[in-house]
């Protein structure tokens, strides 16, 4: 039987612990986030077991271990099993959200302008086919503070505002966002709220019921680095029997269980489940380690990153809240830029030199006319990392490069 986390060293170096190419600096854990060696080696064990007798596997035994994981990460994220679905990533969450909210013709979906770009555009099409508005609130430039952050955000909710989408840590620009007093203002309107949150797992102490929103939606690749194809929506109450799946497929159980609201989720054919359910040894791995080891590591790090990086670039912040307010990444401008349709897959010339000639993988956005560095900082990540970027970066500025 499948035994999960193996046993680890924790006197090693942390970098020992992940199979990061050593001929890379990798500072881009905000995009893909690599699993532990530990993890990846129960991932592995599950797959081998899941192969070795499959039809053991999908009729006996994962509903259990489904199950299981999901009391797991429910109770390691403030919340019951009965409230969270696990899927594959924050995007299929996202989609489940935005095909089971009931908008009329009219109603109003508000985002922002700091939103990650898939969830503007799952938004905006939900929006087309309704018939609903899609609104854009801007929030302050820079921010400074969670309450003006707040404000901007209900300056332009109106009478038919339904929902409101909102990260919980922001894609381009990596900034925390008040989501729990987004919450307690919008249920005064009677405005649901949708978290996206892939960001703010382990990052931050997350507890979903307190936060108080309709939905919350995340991936767990990124810095809680499960395998990637994990994630999960968190919802509750009455919501819970209005959501509507992607795949449409048998809706029961497929080893005889009493029926529940999630026997539409539960089975959307067959599929390799050996990531999602490698969760376990996540929060596994996690607890030996401790979380709070991971952010006295990272956040004094990415600190340190933030000010060396801005004093070769000196520019107005997109953000002047303390630094811990955000945590273990930071989107530093360094340049502006009118060109804001850049293609996903076309990347920034200077992240293509830092890659290439450097071997420094990290990423350069474009967002509101400013060209953003986004630097990332895990366990995995050393001091030499950061001064390797730094020096990178001047010689870069000194070559007329930047
Ligand atoms: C804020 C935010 N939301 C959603 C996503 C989508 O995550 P995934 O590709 O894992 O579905 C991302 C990915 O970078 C993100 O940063």
């Amino acid at each position: 039987m499948w035994t999960g986390l193996p046993e680890f060293d924790l006197s090693q170096p942390w970098k020992n612990l992940w199979s990061i190419d050593p001929d890379v600096t990798y500072l881009n854990c905000g995009s893909f986030g690599p699993s532990p060696i530990p993890v990846q080696e129960a991932h592995i064990a599950l797959l081998r077991e899941i192969e070795s007798y499959p039809a053991r596997f999908f009729f006996q035994t994962r509903e259990d271990l489904y199950e299981k994981t999901t009391n797991r990460l429910a109770q390691y994220l403030g919340t019951k099993g009965d409230n969270l679905l696990l899927a594959g990533n924050a995007t299929i969450a996202m989609n489940i959200v935005a095909q089971s909210f009931p908008l009329d013709p009219g109603d109003e979906v508000l985002l922002n302008n700091h939103e990650y770009g898939a969830v503007q555009l799952i938004w905006r099409e939900t929006c087309q086919r309704q018939g609903a508005v899609y609104g854009m609130a801007e929030l302050p430039h820079p921010i400074n503070s969670p309450e003006a952050i707040v404000e901007s955000i209900f300056a332009r909710v109106t009478d038919r505002t339904r929902l409101i989408v909102v990260s919980h840590i922001t894609s381009p620009t990596a900034i925390q966002l008040p989501v729990k007093a987004i919450c307690e203002r919008a249920r005064k309107h009677d405005i649901a709220v949708c978290v996206d949150g892939p960001h703010a797992i382990l990052m931050h102490p997350v507890d979903l019921d307190d936060i108080g929103c309709q939905y919350y939606t995340a991936s767990c690749h990124k810095w809680f680095m499960a395998p990637f194809g994990t994630g999960f929506l968190h919802t509750r109450g009455a919501l819970k029997s209005n959501l509507k799946p992607l795949v449409t497929s048998w809706a029961r159980s497929l080893s005889g269980r009493p029926k529940h609201w999630k026997d539409r989720f539960l089975w959307q054919g067959t599929s390799n489940d050996a990531a999602l359910l490698s969760m376990l040894p996540t929060l596994d791995f996690w607890n030996k380690i401790g979380e709070e080891t991971f952010r006295r590591h990272a956040f004094p790090l990415v600190q340190q990153a933030h000010e060396r990086i801005a004093e070769l670039f000196p520019r107005e912040p997109i953000c002047t809240l303390p630094p811990e307010w955000n945590g273990s990444m930071v989107s530093i401008p360094i340049g502006v830029t009118d060109d804001s349709n850049r293609n996903i897959g076309q990347p920034d010339t200077l992240q293509t030199t830092l890659r290439e000639e450097f071997g420094i993988e990290i990423p350069i956005t474009y967002w509101n006319g400013l060209k953003l560095i986004r630097v990332s900082v895990h366990l995995c990540t050393e001091q030499r990392d950061i001064d390797y970027l730094v020096d990178t970066l001047k010689k870069l500025k000194d070559r007329g490069t930047i």
